[in-house]
């Protein structure tokens, strides 16, 4: 066991993890809502921003876009193979940072905008996180939480009750892997607090829906299937289904079988993403 090793976030973060495969399939996925998301927070030509456990890079790039020329984005995360992802992705006049962001390298009061997108709720003490990310910002500066659902509003339209078995066995998955409770789970809904409890101006919300169909893109199927079915969901959560409903979900998970719920013509997704923006 490798000693130095620093102790995991409250979702297991640290700087030898990499997901950064799941994160390029969601980004690519949502493209549409985050690029929506990035444009509700009017960012200019010039200003300096910061995306705060920025992962494989692609928002920073987008984020990157709307400052430029004369603008600076910065991308920051823990992760090292995120990091190496973010870099290959980066355009001119972006900077990338492999560091924890409690402790950030970068110089007080010195960012115009910080976009920080699921990233508070992986830590142990998200409030200590979200005051280390303040006291980056300018007088005036803003910064925005980015929160997807953890589980999606709704995947199978036409079986609430599968929906309701399955959303049980992942919160019990979860539970059990990293040994959180209900609270921890639902950090989407702590936002508007964290950031009232920190003094800042000007509060809004925005939530965004992710809507999908059929015809799906191939960016919306690779994410549903291999991030969703494959990785979130599958076998993982056999011993928290009955072998009936677990069959049932495998059926509708396998791209293969007759019952593949991505080719049903009432196929309809959704997931949210909420922004929660306040002023330094
Ligand atoms: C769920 S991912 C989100 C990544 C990216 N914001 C996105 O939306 O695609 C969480 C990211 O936060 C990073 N992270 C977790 N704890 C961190 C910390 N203390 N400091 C910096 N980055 C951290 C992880 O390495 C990971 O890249």
């Amino acid at each position: 066991m490798n000693n130095s090793v620093a102790p995991s976030g409250l979702l297991g973060d640290t700087a030898a993890r990499d997901y950064s495969g799941k994160l390029k399939l969601f980004n690519a996925f949502a493209k549409p809502e985050l690029c929506q998301s990035i444009a509700y927070l009017e960012p200019k030509p010039g200003m300096r921003v910061l995306d705060a456990g920025c992962g494989t890079g692609e928002v920073l790039d987008w984020l990157s876009a709307t400052v430029q020329p004369e603008g600076m984005a910065i991308g920051i995360d823990l992760a090292a193979a995120h990091v190496a992802a973010a870099r290959a992705v980066a355009s001119r006049g972006t900077l990338l940072v492999q560091a924890d962001l409690l402790m950030a390298p970068l110089a007080h009061a010195s960012f115009d905008l910080i976009w920080s997108a699921n990233v508070i709720n992986h830590l142990r003490v998200p409030s200590v996180g979200v005051e280390a990310l303040i006291s980056l910002l300018r007088p005036g500066g803003s910064i925005a939480l980015g929160q997807s659902s953890l589980l999606p509003d709704m995947y199978f339209a036409w079986d609430a009750r599968l929906e309701r078995v399955l959303n049980e066995a992942i919160r019990q998955y979860y539970r059990d892997r990293y040994q959180v409770n209900e609270r921890e789970l639902t950090a989407a809904r702590a936002n508007v607090g964290l950031l009232r409890r920190s003094g800042l101006r000007n509060l809004r919300a925005r939530t965004i829906m992710i809507e999908r169909m059929t015809p799906l893109r191939d960016e919306d199927k690779s994410y549903l299937v291999d991030v969703i079915f494959r990785h979130a969901w599958g076998p993982r959560l056999q011993p928290y289904m009955s072998s009936d409903d677990y069959d049932e979900l495998s059926r509708l998970c396998d791209p293969l079988h007759p019952d593949f719920a991505l080719n049903r013509p009432d196929f309809h997704f959704l997931q949210t993403f909420t922004l929660v923006v306040g002023e330094r």
